[in-house]
């Protein structure tokens, strides 16, 4: 399986956002990961739509946009015009997290769904069919950061699991304290999308930081257990 690394703008300088989303497509970043927090899902305000539209013009790189807000339904329309890609929206701010996925499809969107980490899985257990990806947060949603809860780790390979199980695609992302060394566990554990901000934005060499984020293709053996 091949690894997507999605650095988090969250990290960058926001006065030199288009230099600073080159940086790391040109380093061999597939996905640009947006975290757009409303201040009330999540204690912080960051950036909306308008910043995404202006990414949009200025990069091919697919704009994988995270919404830590309340509410997403009220916001889907805003983001798809504005050039987003992938849409993740948290299980925890909706109640009807399944007509969210299908208004994402609708408006030509892939849908992503993301749990935190104090939340079961089996919140999700009945999206990973029709989702496009499930984002496990490996820390509690709100600033960059933090450091990875190892805990997670059970999570991300019943998922693997669930997913294997149900015989459906569906992409893993993890965000959250993925450095180099959190990389391999995770990727071990079957997560194929690594969200990274303070490991990538803060190293001397992003590029390099990159790769080691990547790391070395891992094959997973199917398995009875
Ligand atoms: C956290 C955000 C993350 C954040 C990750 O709420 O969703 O995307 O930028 O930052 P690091 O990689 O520094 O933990
Ligand atoms: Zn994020």
């Amino acid at each position: 399986m091949k690894t997507i690394v999605a650095p988090s703008i969250l990290s960058a300088d926001f006065a030199h956002l288009a230099d600073e989303v080159k940086k790391v497509t040109a380093a061999g970043a597939e996905y640009v990961h947006v975290d757009v927090m409303d201040g009330t899902f999540v204690p912080e305000i960051t950036i909306g739509a308008g910043v995404v539209k202006s990414l949009r013009k200025f990069t091919e790189a697919v704009l994988d946009v995270h919404l830590m807000v309340e509410h997403p339904e009220t916001q889907l329309e805003s983001f798809a015009a504005a050039g987003a890609d992938i849409i993740t929206f948290h299980v925890e701010a909706t109640r009807h997290p399944h007509r969210v996925i299908q208004k994402i499809h609708e408006l030509g969107c892939k849908a992503g769904v993301a749990i935190n980490p104090g939340t079961s899985l089996s919140a999700i257990e009945e999206l990973v069919e029709d989702a496009d990806m499930i984002l496990i947060m490996t820390v509690n949603p709100g600033y960059g950061g933090q450091k990875f809860i190892e805990s997670m780790l059970g999570k991300i390979h019943m998922l693997y699991h669930m997913i294997e199980e149900m015989e459906t695609e569906c992409d893993i992302e993890v965000d959250g304290g993925i450095n180099a060394k959190t990389s391999e566990l995770v990727r071990e554990m079957g997560a194929n999308v690594l969200v990274a901000g303070s490991a990538i934005y803060g190293a001397a060499d992003v590029a390099q930081a990159i790769e080691d984020i990547r790391g070395e293709e891992i094959i997973h053996h199917h398995h009875d257990d």
